[in-house]
């Protein structure tokens, strides 16, 4: 889907589908350095990071592996519920692998709070967090963030894997969903 497809429900585009790349590319680059035969392992946090881990892990050039959680901290609303819920846990034993979650967007941090804890005491070598996308209030929360695609406004996002009432996943670019459209 492109922005032209649902021009009238965004306010702006913030990132093209070719700035996020370019983006994705650079911390591609970072990775392969940092983790050269670690075969880290990214766990994707669903659904949301599906088109980040499918993007950031082509454009490496190192070995890596995958899994998939997913947790529920949103409703189909825009403000988080504060609840999160393990809907499904990973396949894989952490116990000495490198692991990077990867995330789509930090807003509160609520979310990657609870699943750093929890991912902790599964005894990885190595836990760090990958982002395509950061908030104004996940400055707040004492959460080290290793890498981050872009710094954006408090403002409601979609595309590239966020959604609001589960569309807009399937956009190209990301972009702020206009008031009209939750109003
Ligand atoms: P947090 O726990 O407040 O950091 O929220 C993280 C989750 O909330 C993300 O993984 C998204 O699913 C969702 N979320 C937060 N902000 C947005 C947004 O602007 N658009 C779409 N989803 C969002």
């Amino acid at each position: 889907m492109d922005t032209s497809d649902v021009a009238s429900d965004l306010s702006c585009v913030l990132f093209t589908k070719e700035q996020i790349a370019a983006r994705l590319a650079e911390i591609a680059a970072e990775i392969d350095v940092d983790y050269a035969d670690k075969n880290p392992l990214l766990v994707g946090v669903l659904n949301g990071a599906v088109m980040v881990v499918a993007d950031l892990s082509r454009a490496m050039k190192i070995h890596c592996e995958m899994d998939w959680m997913a947790v529920s901290s949103y409703g189909s609303g825009t403000q988080t519920s504060g609840v999160v819920r393990i809907l499904k846990d990973l396949n894989t034993d952490l116990h000495g692998r490198h692991v990077i979650i990867v995330e789509d967007i930090i807003d509160t941090g609520l979310t990657l709070s609870y699943l750093m804890q929890n991912l902790a005491t599964r005894d990885p070598a190595s836990l760090k967090i990958m982002t395509m996308l950061r908030k104004p209030a996940a400055v707040q929360v004492e959460l080290d963030i290793a890498y981050v695609g872009f710094d954006i406004p408090n403002q409601f996002v979609v595309g590239y894997g966020l959604d609001y009432a589960g569309h807009y996943r399937n956009l190209h670019d990301i972009g702020v969903l206009a008031p009209s459209v939750y109003a």
